[in-house]
This record gives structure tokens, C-alpha cells and sequence, in this order.
């Protein structure tokens, strides 16, 4: 079986990547490295059923031989990414997910989206379900991120509709772990980088907002779950334990041993202040649930940062 996965080289396709070539499977990674690092499947360069090329998938895809499942993760992912790369977000979403559907159906391949939490917006209701519809800002700086997914998702399910793809999507909630990049801007690198180079954690607005962080081994097992299904709506994959953005800074800065002050700026636009996902329908589709609590996956994230940290200095 050959799975071509998207972003391969990025935080979360890097594991997906070491993940099925583990399993068996053939790996043809595209990504044009514009928020991933070659490094994060250095280990994978020399596996005979690896294989990474660099390619913008906003352009036309031309893959020679079979491909059995597309699994597309291209896109900036972080919200100083996305901020900063807001038209090819939108393209990646749009195009990108147009692109390698267009190939899914060529090659007869198996389809999977990986959407996000994000497609709810600054949500009304929590936890979040798969019916609940949303409440994004399309207009809002946000909106690159949000509306890109949204798209990505009708795109997807229009090519099952209207072409009998055999599609999946996944609707990611935060996930954290090993090969994060420290400066990606999201709350636990930013946290830990802080604490690691003694500097104020910086919270945005009272520290009340909740999220729920995943580990990433967890949910690489929920997509490869999600693979093995034959559900097509989409699927929320993520940890229901909720935590205050205040808490969490608290806890990593007493992981750390740090005893930096936490300071407190305003709250960046149509920030969501709660974010919780409602996994029923992964326990009893996929027979799925995280099993990685905070306590046992933030010191394994720390480690890995310590060592990119030290790597930093030395540079
Ligand atoms: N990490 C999370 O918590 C999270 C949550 C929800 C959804 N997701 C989704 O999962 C996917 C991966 O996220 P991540 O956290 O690993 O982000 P990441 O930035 O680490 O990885 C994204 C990868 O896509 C590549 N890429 C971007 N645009 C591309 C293009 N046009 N052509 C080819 N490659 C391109 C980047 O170079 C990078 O390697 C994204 O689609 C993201 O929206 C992630």
C-alpha cells in the first residue's frame, strides 16, 4: 500500500509519515518546507519505503505510479503562521485540497482531510460536536485559517457526492509533542521557550480562555483509526480535558523549575475563548479516546525543547 501524505514534513506529517512506514505502508511525502523542516524525517531519508520530494501542492500534482491514500496535511497550522502566510493558507485549503482530491480520484485512492477545530471559530456551545455549525468571522485575520478549512471540507465532500471518492476528514483540536517548532507561536512552545530562556510567560487577555491539548501519539492513532473507517462526515479528534491558557502557563513554568513572572497582554482578535472538543462520536466509531494525560506528555515535549533549546544556543 502507498499513502502519499501532504506536509509530510511538518509536526503532525512527520509522525504520520513515521507511523505508516512503520506499518507497512510505501510513504511519498510532498511538502514545499515553507513551515516545515526537512529534519523532522531526517530518520525516515534512508528508509527504503520513504520518500520526500519538494513540491508546492497548490500546483498540478503529477505522481507517477499507484497511490492508494491521500492524506492531506499542507497548511500552515499555527495562527503566527497563518497570519503571516495568509493567501497561501487559503490556497493550500482551497487549491491544495482541490489538487490532491483531483489525484485521490485519479489513482482510485482513498481520501482523508485533516480539517480543524477551527472550522467552529470562537464557539457557542462546548464541548464542541460535529453538528455544532460555527461561529467564525470570515473577515477576521482569522478568517484566512478558518474559511480555508471550510472549503476544504465542502471540497471534500462535494468530490465524495458528486465523484464517489472514498473521503475522511478529521477535525483536529490542539496537539502538542515532540517537533513542534519553538517559534510556531503557539501556547506551549511559546510557554516553554519563555520559561527555558527565562523571560515572563506571556498570557493574552485574563488567562480564562480554555483549551484542551492532545498528545500527538494519541491523535496520530485517531487518524490512522479514521483511515481503517468508512465514515465520510467529518470526525473530532482531540483531548476533552479542558484547561485555562493560565493554568497551563503555570504548569509548565513549574515543570521547568522557572520562576519567571506571568504577564498578561491583550487578547489577540476573534480569539475563541473556549475549545473543547466532544469526542463521542470517535469512541464509538473508531473505539478511540486519548490515553496521554498532561502529566505524562508535557515532560516528554520538554525534553525535546531543552534539547532544541540547547541546540539553539549552540548555533
Ligand atoms: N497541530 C495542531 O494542533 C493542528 C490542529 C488542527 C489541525 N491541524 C492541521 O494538521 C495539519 C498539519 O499541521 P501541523 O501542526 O503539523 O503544521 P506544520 O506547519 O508543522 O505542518 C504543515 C506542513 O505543510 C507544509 N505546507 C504548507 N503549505 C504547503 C504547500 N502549499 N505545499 C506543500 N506543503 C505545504 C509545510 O511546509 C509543513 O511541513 C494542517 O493541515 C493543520 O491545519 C493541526
Amino acid at each position: 500500500m502507498r499513502a502519499l501524505i501532504t506536509g509530510g514534513a511538518g509536526f503532525l506529517g512527520s509522525h504520520l509519515c513515521e507511523r505508516l512506514v512503520a506499518s507497512d505502508w510505501d510513504v511519498l511525502c510532498l511538502d514545499n518546507l515553507v513551515t516545515g523542516l526537512e529534519t523532522n524525517v531526517a530518520h525516515l531519508l534512508n528508509h527504503p519505503r520513504f520518500r520526500i520530494a519538494r513540491q508546492d501542492v497548490t500546483r498540478y500534482i503529477d505522481v507517477p505510479g499507484p497511490v492508494d491514500f491521500v492524506l492531506h496535511f499542507a497548511s500552515p497550522a499555527s495562527p503566527v503562521d497563518y497570519l503571516k502566510l495568509p493567501i497561501q493558507t487559503l490556497k493550500v485549503g482551497a487549491l491544495g485540497t482541490h489538487n490532491t482530491l483531483g489525484l485521490a480520484l485519479a489513482k482510485k485512492a482513498k481520501y482523508l482531510l485533516a480539517s480543524t477545530s477551527e472550522c467552529y471559530g470562537d464557539p457557542q456551545v462546548s464541548p464542541q460536536p460535529e453538528s455544532y455549525r460555527g461561529h467564525v468571522n470570515p473577515i477576521g485575520p482569522r478568517g484566512v485559517y478558518d474559511e480555508a478549512k471550510r472549503y476544504a471540507e465542502a471540497m471534500t465532500m462535494a468530490y465524495h457526492r458528486a465523484h464517489d471518492v472514498d473521503t475522511r476528514i478529521a477535525r483536529i483540536f490542539n496537539t502538542y509533542g515532540p517537533r513542534m517548532r519553538l517559534n510556531d507561536g503557539r501556547a506551549l512552545p511559546n510557554f516553554v521557550y519563555q520559561a527555558l530562556t527565562g523571560q515572563p510567560l506571556t498570557v493574552h487577555g485574563d488567562g480564562q480562555q480554555t483549551r484542551s491539548f492532545c498528545y500527538v501519539s494519541d491523535l496520530i492513532e485517531g487518524i490512522y483509526r479514521l483511515m481503517q473507517s468508512d465514515e465520510h462526515e467529518p470526525v473530532n479528534l482531540g483531548n476533552p480535558q479542558e484547561i485555562t491558557i493560565l493554568e497551563f502557563a503555570e504548569r509548565i513554568r513549574a515543570l521547568t523549575g522557572s520562576n519567571v513572572p506571568i504577564v498578561f497582554k491583550p487578547l489577540p482578535e476573534d480569539d475563541p475563548k473556549q475549545r473543547c472538543p466532544d469526542i463521542t462520536k470517535a469512541r464509538r466509531i473508531l473505539h478511540w479516546e486519548p490515553e496521554v494525560s498532561l502529566d505524562e506528555g508535557l515532560p516528554r515535549t520538554l525534553e525535546f525543547f531543552r534539547r532544541e533549546v540547547a541546540a539553539s544556543r549552540a548555533r
